[in-house]
């Protein structure tokens, strides 16, 4: 069997899915990134939605092993940017035209921070109504594995979408890469209680993480079909240097490019499986290759997060080295950022909120 035969499957097998991932030689890529942008155009159009990012916080409670703001890492500076900021920078988001926001931070499951979070999404939602916003921004929640009850509280507040990596479909594989206190039968919990609660439910995982093999990535992709979620976000995994994985770094740093390779033929496999689901090229993907972003749009992604977390904290927000970004003073602009998509052949949506189509059209 060649990976070519298989291009135009309405479905796809484990062995399938991994030989798609293993192609390797140039025109083989070229093909399998050519279908997935195909599918991409069928299925959500060639429109790239923009998601504002607000890392508003960095303070965790969790502690992976992979992560610059894991809670042990004690050389960072711990902020939560204050309500009035983070209203400010969502004001500034709809006022570009944007859409939609994200607000991520770092895991805390204390009731003050519940609270904190769904007063900001309320009053978020409040004051960005307009003409072009009715409803006001579209939100996005990236805050970590939480209760039923709080998912309802921030879904009742306003919040529509969730984003919740899995990080990798494998246990023992997860097991490896984050404490004993951290389960991955709760995050797979937890990913269930937002399906249930009524969120677009994003999942994701990191490509490259040592000891994973192309049959993890496979199953990971098979994973995202069976969970039925609504939206991704991949990208390679990156060594933070104040990390218990910094370890890896030489093996990271031989293995740049066949990483940065397979997290954008994850994006490509994804789409030509999953068809009708929203993918986000991340930051990751930046952080490795200057055009990283750019490439993930070529592969099959449609959605983009500019940066707009204040410069001021920016700095402490570094989940692994290299982040882009962090010397800027000013924020991604919508022009900037439209920009460098239109570079890429790509439109970009103003003042939409791009929902998964897969969350109201089950393909
Ligand atoms: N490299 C790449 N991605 C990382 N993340 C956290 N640490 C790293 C790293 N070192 C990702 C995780 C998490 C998301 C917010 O950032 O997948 O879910
Ligand atoms: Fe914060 Fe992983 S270190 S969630």
């Amino acid at each position: 069997m060649k990976p070519d035969d298989l291009l135009n499957n309405d479905s796809f097998s484990i062995d399938e899915i991994k030989l798609l991932l293993s192609v390797n030689d140039k025109q083989s890529i070229e093909k399998l990134q050519q279908r997935a942008y195909d599918v991409m155009k069928q299925y959500v159009g060639e429109k790239v939605y923009l998601r504002g990012l607000i890392e508003f916080s960095n303070v965790c409670v969790n502690d992976c092993y992979y992560c610059g703001i894991r809670k042990c890492n004690y050389k960072i500076k711990r902020y939560t940017l204050e309500k009035d900021e983070i209203i400010d920078s969502a004001r500034w988001c709809a006022e570009q035209g944007f859409g939609s926001l994200v607000l991520q931070s770092g895991e805390r499951n204390d009731e003050q921070f519940i609270d904190f979070v769904e007063a900001i999404v309320r009053q978020i939602k409040s004051e960005t109504k307009s003409d072009k916003l009715p409803k006001g921004l579209g939100i996005t929640l990236c805050v970590g594995e939480q209760s039923s009850k709080t998912y309802q509280r921030f879904f009742d507040a306003g919040a529509h979408r969730y984003l919740l990596r899995i990080e990798t479909s494998n246990p023992e594989l997860f097991k490896k890469i984050h404490p004993d206190f951290q389960l991955y039968e709760r995050r797979l919990k937890a990913l269930k209680a937002l399906k249930e609660v009524g969120f677009q439910v994003g999942t994701g995982v990191m490509t490259g993480i040592p000891g994973q093999t192309i049959d993890d990535l496979a199953k990971d992709i098979l994973f995202f079909k069976e969970m039925d979620i609504d939206m991704l976000g991949m990208g390679p995994y990156i060594v933070h240097s104040d990390t218990p994985m910094n370890s890896y770094y030489y093996e990271y740093s031989v293995r740049k490019r066949e990483i940065y390779e397979l997290a954008l033929k994850m994006i490509a496999v994804a789409r030509i499986v999953l068809k009708d689901v929203n993918i986000a090229s991340t930051t990751a993907l930046q952080a490795m290759y200057p055009l990283g972003r750019e490439a993930g749009l070529m592969f099959g992604s449609n959605v983009i997060m500019p940066m707009l977390t204040p410069a001021h904290v920016r700095n402490d927000y570094q989940l692994y080295n290299g982040k882009p970004c962090i010397d800027e003073f000013t924020s991604d602009c919508f022009e900037c950022v439209q920009q460098r998509i239109e570079s890429t052949g790509r439109p970009v949506a103003k003042d939409e909120y791009g929902d998964s189509p897969h969350f109201y059209y089950k393909v």
